[in-house]
């Protein structure tokens, strides 16, 4: 049975988890690979709206196996608290296991985001984070000064991390960003004692029960966080987040190697959202983006914050098939661009004269590029609508165009956010 791996193929909130949830029926496992509860990810299913940040989202599937991977950041409050939620509506999660190998994000994590924002949006330089401590913590582990989910059954490693880190963080809070919070180390060791107890009959060796799951023929989904322009690599870095969406971050973030993955998922929506700071070539400040807001509730899960809408670009879709060797593209949200007389599609930027098809690296030159646009006629209604057949030749016509100019199949088209509202076009 194949692996499948879905990831983001915009800038987030394209809608994974809804094609998560989709494909969980048939999967054995699904696996969180990287990021942390900076994602945010809706499920709907019978009137009841389901909103995860570190379990994955085939956990409302009976039975199946929900990993969190050793890429993942995980705050212990964070999923905690999600457990809680799940198991007051009735949810079994004792399928849910989370990486020993997995960083933790710590009390200080959090602080040194919101400070260095704070401190960034004087000169109006702030990313715009989720404020969930994720770059702190992915700073940590790069720096080799993380604790990990398995330091938690070394009492004694783990009080040492923690005191070690709370003095070098207590001093970057007050010397550097001039901040009064100051953290108790002992304080947090007890406090974590308590999330390590609760957390104990999750905790395993993921990688292992992954490769375990792949040699036994059970089909195995990675569900990808955010999206590919927030790579860390690959985005428009700096306003990035700190992990790697793409596929090729799966692979790192699961602990498995390349030639144990079968199908690479894109998931993009029909037109482009983007919550927080950063370059946004087809960005629409008029009544249409506004429209498409209203319309398709672009307003953040984590946050609240409201959605940038723009344009689909199609430049953005190739650099995501390029990037991630994408298989196939779940194009979601068709229906909330409904009853608009011409719908666009960014072709290429104008740049210095020239028109250019790939995503340019550097932010000043993108910042220099041009849409160039090609109108569509628009459609109606179609959230009714469940086979490829029956949806009206514009929305066909909209589908083939953007294969062509990305450069692969759409193999599943979302007119809705319910399980149901899902085409799949055999190909
Ligand atoms: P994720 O982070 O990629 O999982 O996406 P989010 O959950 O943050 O945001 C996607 C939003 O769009 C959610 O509210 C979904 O319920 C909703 N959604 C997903 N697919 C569709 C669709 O095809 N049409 C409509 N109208 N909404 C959708
Ligand atoms: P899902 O999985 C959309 C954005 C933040 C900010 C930048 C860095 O729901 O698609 P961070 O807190 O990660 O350091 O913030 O990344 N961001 C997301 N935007 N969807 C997400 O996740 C995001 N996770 C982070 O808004 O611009
Ligand atoms: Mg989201």
């Amino acid at each position: 049975m194949p692996t499948k791996v879905v990831i983001g193929a915009q800038w987030g909130d394209e809608g994974k988890a809804k094609i998560i949830d989709i494909l969980s029926e048939k999967a054995d496992v699904v696996v969180r690979c990287q990021g942390g509860n900076n994602a945010g990810h809706t499920v709907a299913v019978n009137n009841e709206v389901y909103k995860f940040q570190l379990i994955p989202s085939g956990i409302l599937y009976p039975g199946k196996t929900c990993l969190v991977g050793n890429g993942v950041v995980i705050d212990p409050e964070g999923i905690l608290g999600e457990i809680d939620g799940l198991v007051a509506k009735g949810i079994d999660v004792s399928t849910l296991k989370i990486s020993s190998r997995a960083h933790l994000v710590m009390p200080y994590h959090k602080a040194l985001d919101k400070a260095k924002e704070a401190l960034k949006a004087k000169d109006g330089k702030d990313i715009g984070t989720t404020m969930k401590g994720i770059g702190p913590c992915y700073m940590d582990k790069a720096e080799r000064s993380g604790i990990r989910v398995c330091d938690l059954y070394h009492e004694e490693v783990f009080a040492e991390k923690v005191r070690e880190n709370v003095k070098i963080k207590n001093a970057m809070l007050k010397f550097v960003y001039d901040q009064d919070v100051q953290f108790d180390a002992e304080e947090i060791i007890a406090t974590y004692k308590g999330y390590a107890e609760r957390l104990k009959s999750h905790v395993i060796d993921t990688t292992v029960e992954i490769y375990e799951s792949i040699k036994e023929g059970k089909e195995v989904l990675f569900e990808g966080a955010q999206g590919t322009l927030l790579d860390l690599d690959l985005g428009t870095y700096p306003y990035v987040t700190s992990s790697h969406p793409i596929t090729g971050g799966a692979c790192i973030g699961a602990g498995i190697g390349p030639t144990m993955i079968d199908e690479c998922i894109g998931v993009m929506k029909g037109y482009i959202t983007r919550v927080g700071k950063g370059p946004f070539p087809t960005e629409l400040f008029d009544a249409t983006g506004d429209r498409i807001r209203e319309e398709g509730h672009e307003f953040g899960t984590v946050t609240g914050r409201p959605r940038r809408c723009g344009w689909f670009d199609a430049v953005i879709g190739e650099f995501a098939v390029r990037t991630s060797g994408l298989t196939q593209i779940a194009l979601n949200k068709i229906d909330v661009l409904k009853d608009l007389e011409k719908v666009k599609i960014c072709v290429g930027y104008e740049f210095n004269g020239e028109i250019i098809k790939h995503f340019p690296a550097s932010l000043e030159d993108l910042e220099k590029c041009t849409p160039v646009y090609e109108e569509m006629d628009g459609w109606g209604e179609i959230s009714h609508i469940r086979t490829y057949e029956e949806l009206p030749q514009t929305v066909k016509n909209y589908i083939a165009r953007i294969e062509e100019l990305v450069g692969c199949k759409i193999t599943m088209v979302g007119v809705g956010p319910n399980r149901e509202q899902n085409i799949v076009i055999e190909k």
